[in-house]
């Protein structure tokens, strides 16, 4: 059935000039992008973002990475969407991502892990709605 999920391409990838080759993977996977836009966080954004977050001891770095240049949020839409860009994504620590997925390609640590995905239809929904208004998804 139609999925909705979240992603964000994150600082590094925009830096590095990676941005139009994940979405290449992307779009290629079979997810249409229902909405995508450029900004740069906030701290308060990035803390609010990412609260469930907020007791563990990478908190402060996570989102003061987030806040260190332009991000793409975007909602992205196909069957199964949300465990599918799981698996495209790849592990969390690129140094456990299988061979071929985003995060193999192109991150570099961790912390600089080029890409979010969320991880269940609360969350989507949560990380939708924190970033995009219903009108700008198409
Ligand atoms: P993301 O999917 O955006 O959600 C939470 C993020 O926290 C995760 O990607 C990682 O980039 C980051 N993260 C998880 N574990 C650690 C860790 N041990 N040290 C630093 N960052 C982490």
């Amino acid at each position: 059935m139609s999925q909705r999920t979240f992603s964000i391409i994150k600082p590094d990838a925009v830096r590095k000039g990676d941005t139009a080759a994940i979405l290449a993977v992307i779009e290629k996977a079979g997810f249409k992008i229902l909405g995508i836009k450029k900004i740069v966080l906030s701290k308060a954004q990035a803390e609010g973002f990412y609260h469930v977050h907020s007791a563990r001891p990478f908190f402060n770095d996570l989102t003061t990475f987030m806040t260190s240049g332009p991000i793409f949020p975007m909602v992205l839409e196909k069957d199964n969407a949300i465990a599918d860009l799981r698996k495209l994504m790849g592990a969390t620590n690129p140094a456990n991502a299988e061979d071929g997925t985003i995060r193999k390609l192109f991150a570099a640590s961790i912390e600089e892990n080029a890409i979010h995905g969320s991880d269940a239809e609360d969350t989507a929904a949560f990380e939708i709605g924190y970033f995009f208004a219903g009108y700008e998804l198409k």
